[in-house]
This record gives C-alpha cells, structure tokens and sequence, in this order.
C-alpha cells in the first residue's frame, strides 16, 4: 500500500510539489475542517489572495453537494477547492454548469490516464460515475462578497472504500480502490487533476467548441431515456448529449429541448 493512503494525509513535502507541478499558487492545507467550500468562501474575500488558490484536508467531516446535499467521505477521498479568478475562467458568464461540466470532464480524464479503461462517465451536470455508481462530484460557488472569484469543489472517493460509508451512500456510490482493487498516491492523483483541470478550464475561458464535444462524448447520459425535473418542469426523452452552453439535449415526443437545470434520472435501468 502507497505511503499517502489514508491515516497518512498530505506532507509538507507533498504541498511543495502540489505548487511546483501545477497551476495552483497557493496551497492551505487541513488536518480536517468541515467543508473545504466553506472555507475558501471566506479565503476568496482575501484581495491579495495568489490565485489559484487551493483549500486541501486530509478529512471533510460536512462536506455539502448540490442544493441540499450532502457530500460523505472518509480519510483516503481526495476533498479540495480551488479559488480561481472568474475572468480566467468564464468570460461569457453563461451559469456555472460549463464550469462544472469542464472540471468533471477533466477530473474524469486524469482519473483514465491514471487508470486506463475505467468506465468512467459524467452524469451532467455534476457528477462523475463509474458504471451506475457516483464516484465523484463537483460544486461550484460564487462568493458573495468576491464575486469577480468562483470556488470550485472536487470530491472524489479514491482509498476510501464504501464498505465504510453509512448504507444509503455505500449503495450508490463507489471508489478508485474498491473498482480498481489497489490504492492510489493521493498526491500523485491530484497533481493529475489538477493539471487536467488548468488545460480544460483554459479552454473554457478560450471558447473552444471542441469542449462541448468533450463532454457529449464523456456523457454517461447520451443515446439513454432520461427524465430531467427542474421545479415543475419535467423533460423526458432520449439524452442527444450536451450543447455549447453546457444545456442538455434532449429528443422528447414534442421535438428537441434544451435542459439548463435539473436533476436527471435514468429510465430504464442503468
Ligand atoms: C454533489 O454531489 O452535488 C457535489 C459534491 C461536491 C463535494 C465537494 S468535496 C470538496 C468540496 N467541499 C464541499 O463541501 N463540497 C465539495
């Protein structure tokens, strides 16, 4: 078993390469904290914050999803946001779900070239899965009072198997060590996310359209039956994958629709 698995956490040597190897320019790193949203929130209002800025624990103990859920993990996840400049990112300020999809699509892509052949996949607009099981999940927050800032959360079970997780979670989701059979170098895994992450959000901030066919093509969702509710809205159909503004295209019985927010749910089995 590698050294970084679990008890160990994050060294101080371990930071020095996480700055040195990747776009990030500062690192402040938790032996635990409660979310590591919630706390670079707050880091986002500091004016002479070096950007990107990367909040890291070792353990989340209430880390928060999407709306009002909550996001479970254990010693050996990767749990981290970044502060990054909204300008750098997201010229076209069209919401958050490009931005979500674009960090999903490049966690995706580090976690394949550190694991070949995962079966891997986006569930837009926010999660990554593995086969029917949600391995990860992306938050992206603007703060309130650094609105020219966006926080983006990344949550990914990796040495933490969900053999431990309280039932309703062990049975959705899943781990690299519980698919793959072996541990990761956790440092190893985020300085790959992180470098994936840089590239992809530079072609964000370029425009460049081969994004949208990045994530079509990374979308677990495309060619299946799926049901999208947002508020009373309610599209059902066949996913034809995802647009340039990051909306879900979906072939319902009444022609082509665009879905900009909601949750989805598979028909049909997964
Ligand atoms: C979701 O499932 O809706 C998204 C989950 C995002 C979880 C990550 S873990 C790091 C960061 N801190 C949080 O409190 N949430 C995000």
């Amino acid at each position: 078993m590698d050294r970084s698995v679990t008890a160990h956490g994050f060294r101080p040597d371990d930071l020095v390469r996480i700055r040195r190897d990747t776009f990030v320019q500062c690192v402040e790193h938790h032996r635990d904290i409660a979310s590591t949203n919630t706390r670079a929130l707050s880091l986002a209002e500091e004016p002479g914050l070096a950007l990107p800025a990367l909040v890291l624990t070792d353990l989340q103990t209430a880390g928060r999803g999407r709306g009002a859920n909550r996001w479970w993990s254990d010693r050996g996840a990767l749990t981290f946001s970044l502060v990054v400049p909204r300008s750098h990112v997201e010229p076209l300020s069209a919401g958050w779900t490009r931005m979500s999809l674009t960090t999903g699509l490049a966690v995706g892509e580090a976690l394949q070239q550190l694991r070949p052949g995962l079966e891997l996949g986006l569930k837009w607009p926010n999660d990554l899965y593995v086969r029917s099981r949600k391995i990860g999940g992306i938050l992206v927050e603007v703060p309130p009072r650094a609105p020219d800032r966006v926080v983006v959360g990344v949550g990914v079970n990796v040495n933490n198997s969900l053999a431990c997780a309280p039932a309703p979670v062990a049975e959705l989701a899943t781990s690299l060590i519980d698919v793959t059979g072996y541990a990761f170098d956790l440092t190893v895994v985020l300085v790959q996310m992180l470098r994936h992450i840089a590239d992809e959000l530079t072609a964000l901030a370029r425009a460049d359209s081969a994004l949208a066919r990045r994530w079509t093509v990374f979308c677990m969702l495309t060619g299946r039956q799926v049901r999208v509710a947002a508020g009373q809205r309610i599209t059902i159909g066949t996913c034809q994958g995802i647009d340039e503004s990051g909306a879900l295209q979906v072939d319902t019985a009444h022609g082509p629709q665009r879905c900009l927010s909601g949750v989805v749910t598979v028909l049909g089995g997964d």
